[in-house]
Protein backbone atom coordinates (compact mmCIF):
# COMPACT_ATOMS: atom_id res chain seq x y z
CA UNK A 1 0.00 0.00 0.00
CA UNK A 2 2.14 3.02 -1.01
CA UNK A 3 0.02 5.56 0.63
CA UNK A 4 0.91 3.81 4.25
CA UNK A 5 4.66 3.24 3.23
CA UNK A 6 4.73 7.00 2.24
CA UNK A 7 3.30 7.95 5.73
CA UNK A 8 5.58 5.60 7.31
CA UNK A 9 8.44 7.40 5.08
CA UNK A 10 7.68 10.44 6.39
CA UNK A 11 6.94 9.99 9.81
CA UNK A 12 10.68 8.67 10.09
CA UNK A 13 12.31 10.95 7.81
CA UNK A 14 12.63 13.94 10.01
CA UNK A 15 14.53 13.13 13.19
CA UNK A 16 10.62 14.16 14.84
CA UNK A 17 10.25 11.00 16.42
CA UNK A 18 13.09 10.37 18.76
CA UNK A 19 14.43 7.09 20.51
CA UNK A 20 16.39 3.95 19.96
CA UNK A 21 13.61 1.32 20.84
CA UNK A 22 10.37 0.67 18.87
CA UNK A 23 7.98 -1.82 19.51
CA UNK A 24 5.75 -3.16 16.82
CA UNK A 25 2.63 -5.01 18.02
CA UNK A 26 0.96 -6.89 15.48
CA UNK A 27 4.19 -7.71 12.78
CA UNK A 28 2.37 -10.38 10.88
CA UNK A 29 4.72 -11.84 8.94
CA UNK A 30 5.67 -8.62 7.54
CA UNK A 31 8.44 -6.28 7.75
CA UNK A 32 7.37 -3.71 5.27
CA UNK A 33 6.23 -1.07 8.11
CA UNK A 34 9.78 -1.59 9.34
CA UNK A 35 12.15 -0.57 6.61
CA UNK A 36 11.90 3.60 7.13
CA UNK A 37 11.88 3.14 11.16
CA UNK A 38 15.27 1.04 10.75
CA UNK A 39 16.41 4.47 9.54
CA UNK A 40 16.97 5.97 13.09
CA UNK A 41 15.94 2.76 15.25
CA UNK A 42 18.86 1.10 16.53
CA UNK A 43 16.48 -1.98 18.51
CA UNK A 44 13.41 -2.70 16.69
CA UNK A 45 11.02 -5.86 18.57
CA UNK A 46 8.70 -7.73 16.50
CA UNK A 47 5.47 -8.34 18.93
CA UNK A 48 2.87 -11.03 17.69
CA UNK A 49 0.28 -13.16 18.65
CA UNK A 50 0.47 -15.89 16.06
CA UNK A 51 3.29 -17.96 16.38
CA UNK A 52 3.51 -19.21 12.34
CA UNK A 53 3.64 -15.43 11.94
CA UNK A 54 7.10 -15.00 14.33
CA UNK A 55 8.75 -17.88 12.62
CA UNK A 56 8.31 -16.09 9.56
CA UNK A 57 9.90 -13.01 10.75
CA UNK A 58 12.52 -15.23 12.16
CA UNK A 59 13.59 -16.83 8.81
CA UNK A 60 13.94 -13.61 7.27
CA UNK A 61 16.19 -11.80 10.15
CA UNK A 62 18.52 -15.20 9.48
CA UNK A 63 18.18 -14.97 5.83
CA UNK A 64 17.36 -18.71 5.38
CA UNK A 65 16.52 -20.12 1.81
CA UNK A 66 12.96 -20.31 2.39
CA UNK A 67 12.18 -17.14 3.99
CA UNK A 68 9.86 -14.57 1.98
CA UNK A 69 11.70 -12.39 -0.53
CA UNK A 70 10.76 -8.59 0.48
CA UNK A 71 13.80 -7.27 -1.61
CA UNK A 72 11.31 -5.83 -4.11
CA UNK A 73 9.36 -3.91 -1.34
CA UNK A 74 12.93 -2.46 0.28
CA UNK A 75 13.67 -1.44 -2.96
CA UNK A 76 10.55 0.38 -3.69
CA UNK A 77 11.20 1.98 -0.08
CA UNK A 78 14.17 3.11 -0.38
CA UNK A 79 13.31 5.03 -3.63
CA UNK A 80 10.35 6.55 -2.71
CA UNK A 81 12.55 8.48 0.49
CA UNK A 82 14.87 9.08 -1.87
CA UNK A 83 17.60 6.84 0.18
CA UNK A 84 20.85 4.75 -1.48
CA UNK A 85 21.70 1.49 -1.25
CA UNK A 86 18.96 -0.88 -0.36
CA UNK A 87 21.21 -3.49 0.48
CA UNK A 88 22.98 -1.58 3.07
CA UNK A 89 19.44 -0.81 4.24
CA UNK A 90 18.09 -4.44 4.02
CA UNK A 91 21.21 -5.24 6.14
CA UNK A 92 20.41 -2.39 8.47
CA UNK A 93 16.80 -3.66 9.29
CA UNK A 94 18.40 -7.22 10.10
CA UNK A 95 20.57 -5.87 12.77
CA UNK A 96 17.97 -3.75 13.93
CA UNK A 97 15.76 -6.74 14.82
CA UNK A 98 16.73 -7.66 18.37
CA UNK A 99 13.68 -9.67 19.23
CA UNK A 100 10.62 -11.26 17.70
CA UNK A 101 8.30 -11.93 20.99
CA UNK A 102 5.08 -12.98 21.74
CA UNK A 103 2.01 -10.66 22.62
CA UNK A 104 -1.56 -10.06 23.06
CA UNK A 105 -3.21 -7.27 22.87
CA UNK A 106 -6.00 -8.54 25.05
CA UNK A 107 -3.33 -8.18 28.12
CA UNK A 108 -3.35 -5.50 30.49
CA UNK A 109 0.45 -6.30 29.95
CA UNK A 110 0.36 -7.46 26.33
CA UNK A 111 4.02 -9.13 26.74
CA UNK A 112 3.20 -11.04 29.53
CA UNK A 113 6.02 -12.36 30.97
CA UNK A 114 8.38 -10.48 29.28
CA UNK A 115 10.21 -7.85 31.04
CA UNK A 116 10.83 -4.22 29.39
CA UNK A 117 11.12 -0.93 30.04
CA UNK A 118 8.52 1.00 27.74
CA UNK A 119 9.47 1.71 24.65
CA UNK A 120 10.59 5.03 22.55
CA UNK A 121 8.01 4.52 19.56
CA UNK A 122 5.09 1.70 19.61
CA UNK A 123 3.88 1.14 16.23
CA UNK A 124 0.59 -1.39 15.21
CA UNK A 125 -1.24 -1.20 11.64
CA UNK A 126 -4.69 -2.68 10.97
CA UNK A 127 -3.72 -4.80 14.46
CA UNK A 128 -6.01 -3.35 17.30
CA UNK A 129 -8.83 -2.35 14.57
CA UNK A 130 -9.14 -5.91 13.93
CA UNK A 131 -8.61 -7.45 17.33
CA UNK A 132 -11.63 -5.61 18.98
CA UNK A 133 -14.83 -6.69 18.88
CA UNK A 134 -16.24 -2.96 19.85
CA UNK A 135 -15.92 0.54 20.74
CA UNK A 136 -15.31 -0.17 24.58
CA UNK A 137 -13.04 -3.37 23.51
CA UNK A 138 -11.30 -1.10 20.78
CA UNK A 139 -10.67 1.43 23.48
CA UNK A 140 -8.98 -1.38 26.32
CA UNK A 141 -6.95 -3.04 23.55
CA UNK A 142 -5.34 0.97 22.76
CA UNK A 143 -5.08 1.00 26.77
CA UNK A 144 -3.00 -2.23 26.59
CA UNK A 145 -0.98 -0.82 24.01
CA UNK A 146 -0.47 2.32 25.18
CA UNK A 147 1.15 1.31 28.40
CA UNK A 148 4.22 0.38 26.45
CA UNK A 149 5.15 3.35 25.27
CA UNK A 150 7.23 5.89 27.77
CA UNK A 151 6.39 9.00 28.20
CA UNK A 152 7.32 11.48 25.97
CA UNK A 153 7.48 8.56 23.38
CA UNK A 154 5.57 8.04 20.42
CA UNK A 155 2.50 5.64 18.93
CA UNK A 156 2.11 5.32 15.46
CA UNK A 157 -1.18 3.59 15.22
CA UNK A 158 -2.66 2.99 11.59
CA UNK A 159 -6.80 1.31 11.84
CA UNK A 160 -9.23 0.98 8.54
CA UNK A 161 -12.14 2.01 9.48
CA UNK A 162 -15.84 1.65 8.14
CA UNK A 163 -15.54 -1.93 8.69
CA UNK A 164 -18.53 -3.91 9.10
CA UNK A 165 -17.66 -7.28 8.43
CA UNK A 166 -14.52 -8.89 7.17
CA UNK A 167 -14.33 -12.70 5.25
CA UNK A 168 -11.84 -15.16 4.71
CA UNK A 169 -13.51 -16.11 1.90
CA UNK A 170 -15.33 -18.72 3.59
CA UNK A 171 -16.96 -17.13 6.10
CA UNK A 172 -17.84 -13.52 7.19
CA UNK A 173 -17.38 -12.42 10.68
CA UNK A 174 -18.60 -8.70 12.29
CA UNK A 175 -16.23 -6.16 12.68
CA UNK A 176 -15.39 -3.01 15.13
CA UNK A 177 -16.54 -0.70 13.29
CA UNK A 178 -14.31 2.36 13.63
CA UNK A 179 -14.07 6.13 12.30
CA UNK A 180 -11.48 8.16 12.23
CA UNK A 181 -12.55 11.26 15.15
CA UNK A 182 -13.22 8.03 17.29
CA UNK A 183 -9.64 6.64 16.56
CA UNK A 184 -8.24 10.15 17.32
CA UNK A 185 -10.55 10.52 20.70
CA UNK A 186 -9.43 6.92 22.18
CA UNK A 187 -5.80 8.07 21.79
CA UNK A 188 -5.89 10.92 23.37
CA UNK A 189 -8.40 9.49 26.29
CA UNK A 190 -5.07 7.36 26.87
CA UNK A 191 -2.52 9.95 27.66
CA UNK A 192 -1.74 11.24 24.63
CA UNK A 193 -1.07 14.74 22.65
CA UNK A 194 0.28 16.13 20.02
CA UNK A 195 -2.21 13.73 18.17
CA UNK A 196 -1.70 14.04 14.34
CA UNK A 197 -3.93 12.25 11.83
CA UNK A 198 -4.21 11.52 8.53
CA UNK A 199 -7.00 9.86 6.43
CA UNK A 200 -6.79 7.92 3.29
CA UNK A 201 -10.00 6.65 1.44
CA UNK A 202 -10.04 3.37 -0.69
CA UNK A 203 -11.48 4.24 -4.08
CA UNK A 204 -11.77 0.64 -4.84
CA UNK A 205 -13.45 -2.24 -2.91
CA UNK A 206 -11.54 -4.22 -0.21
CA UNK A 207 -11.58 -7.83 -1.06
CA UNK A 208 -11.98 -8.69 2.70
CA UNK A 209 -14.12 -6.61 4.07
CA UNK A 210 -16.24 -3.50 3.19
CA UNK A 211 -13.71 -0.78 4.72
CA UNK A 212 -14.00 2.81 3.61
CA UNK A 213 -10.07 4.02 4.55
CA UNK A 214 -7.87 4.08 6.99
CA UNK A 215 -6.53 6.39 9.46
CA UNK A 216 -2.64 7.41 10.18
CA UNK A 217 -2.26 8.93 13.70
CA UNK A 218 0.82 9.95 15.41
CA UNK A 219 0.83 10.95 18.85
CA UNK A 220 2.89 12.15 21.93
CA UNK A 221 2.56 10.62 25.09
CA UNK A 222 2.37 12.69 28.15
CA UNK A 223 4.56 12.94 30.92
CA UNK A 224 2.94 11.24 34.16
C1 LIG B 1 -4.06 -7.48 9.87
S1 LIG B 1 -2.64 -8.15 10.58
C2 LIG B 1 -1.58 -6.75 10.63
C3 LIG B 1 -0.36 -6.98 9.89
C4 LIG B 1 0.75 -5.99 9.78
N1 LIG B 1 0.90 -5.09 10.91
C5 LIG B 1 0.59 -5.25 8.49
O1 LIG B 1 0.58 -4.03 8.51
O2 LIG B 1 0.47 -5.89 7.47
C6 LIG B 1 -3.06 -8.31 12.28
C7 LIG B 1 -2.03 -9.08 13.08
O3 LIG B 1 -2.41 -9.08 14.45
C8 LIG B 1 -2.14 -10.36 14.99
N2 LIG B 1 -3.00 -10.55 16.16
C9 LIG B 1 -4.23 -11.09 16.21
N3 LIG B 1 -4.70 -11.11 17.46
C10 LIG B 1 -3.73 -10.55 18.23
C11 LIG B 1 -3.62 -10.28 19.63
N4 LIG B 1 -4.61 -10.59 20.48
N5 LIG B 1 -2.48 -9.71 20.06
C12 LIG B 1 -1.48 -9.39 19.21
N6 LIG B 1 -1.53 -9.61 17.88
C13 LIG B 1 -2.65 -10.19 17.40
C14 LIG B 1 -2.44 -11.31 13.86
O4 LIG B 1 -1.80 -12.56 14.04
C15 LIG B 1 -1.92 -10.53 12.66
O5 LIG B 1 -0.58 -10.83 12.42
Amino acid sequence: MAWLLEKVADTFAGGDVPGDRLLDVGTRPAIHNLISPARCFRSITCAEFCQANRVEVEKWVRDDGDAFDWDPIIKYVCKLEGTGNWKERKEALRNAIEAVVFCDVREKNPLGALTSDPYDVVSSVFTLCGVAKDRPDFSAVVSNVASLVKPGGTMVLVCDFGVTYYTDGTSTYPHCVLDAPYVKQVVEENGFGDVKDDVFLYTTPCPHSDAKGLVYVTARKLEE
